[in-house]
C-alpha cells in the first residue's frame, strides 16, 4: 500500500494545531501507521532537506525546524502522496488555495506547518530516515 511522510513543523505544535491537522488527515480516509512527537536532530535535519542544503534559506529552515517538538507521520492509502499534497496545498501560503492545510492555518513560507513527501520516491527516502520498520503498526479497518 502507498505510504507519505508527513512532519507538522514546530509552529503547528507550538499552535496547538495537531488535532486539526490530523483531523483532515483522517477525514480524507488515510490510515496513520507511524507517529513520534519529537525533536528532530541535525543530522536528520540534513539528511532530510539535502537538496535544499545549499538555498539561502536552509539555515533559517534548519533552525526552525530544531526549535521545538515536530510531529513525523507516515500515512497509508491508494496514492496518498499525491492526496496528501493536495490536502497540504501549495508551499507558499500566500499562494496556497482556501481549503488546503496551509491555506487555512499559514501565513508565511518559513511557518508553513506541515511537510508531505512530493514523490513516491521522497517518501520511500524520508520514511527511512525518520522511521524504522519496528515502529509501524498494522491494525484492520472496519470498512
Ligand atoms: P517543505 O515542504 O518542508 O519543503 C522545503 C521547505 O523549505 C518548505 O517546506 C519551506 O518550509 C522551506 N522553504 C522553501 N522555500 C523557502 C523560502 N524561499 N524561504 C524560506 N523557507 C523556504
Amino acid at each position: 500500500m502507498d505510504r507519505t511522510f508527513v512532519m507538522i513543523k514546530p509552529d503547528g505544535v507550538q499552535r496547538g494545531i495537531i488535532g486539526a491537522v490530523i483531523s483532515r488527515l483522517e477525514a480524507k480516509g488515510l490510515k496513520l501507521v507511524a507517529a513520534n512527537l519529537t525533536m528532530i536532530s541535525e543530522e536528520k535535519v540534513m539528511e532530510h532537506y539535502a537538496e535544499h542544503v545549499a538555498k539561502p534559506f536552509f539555515p533559517s529552515l534548519k533552525e526552525y525546524i530544531m526549535s521545538g517538538p515536530v510531529v513525523a507521520m507516515v500515512w497509508e492509502g491508494k496514492g496518498s502522496v499525491a492526496i496528501v499534497r493536495k490536502l497540504v496545498g501549495a508551499t507558499n501560503p500566500a499562494d496556497a488555495a482556501p481549503g488546503t492545510i496551509r491555506g487555512d492555518m499559514a501565513m508565511e513560507t518559513g511557518k508553513n506547518v506541515i511537510h508531505a513527501s512530493d514523490s513516491d520516491e521522497s517518501a520511500a527516502r524520508e520514511i527511512a530516515i525518520h522511521f524504522a520498520n519496528a515502529e509501524f503498526v498494522a491494525y484492520a479497518r472496519l470498512d
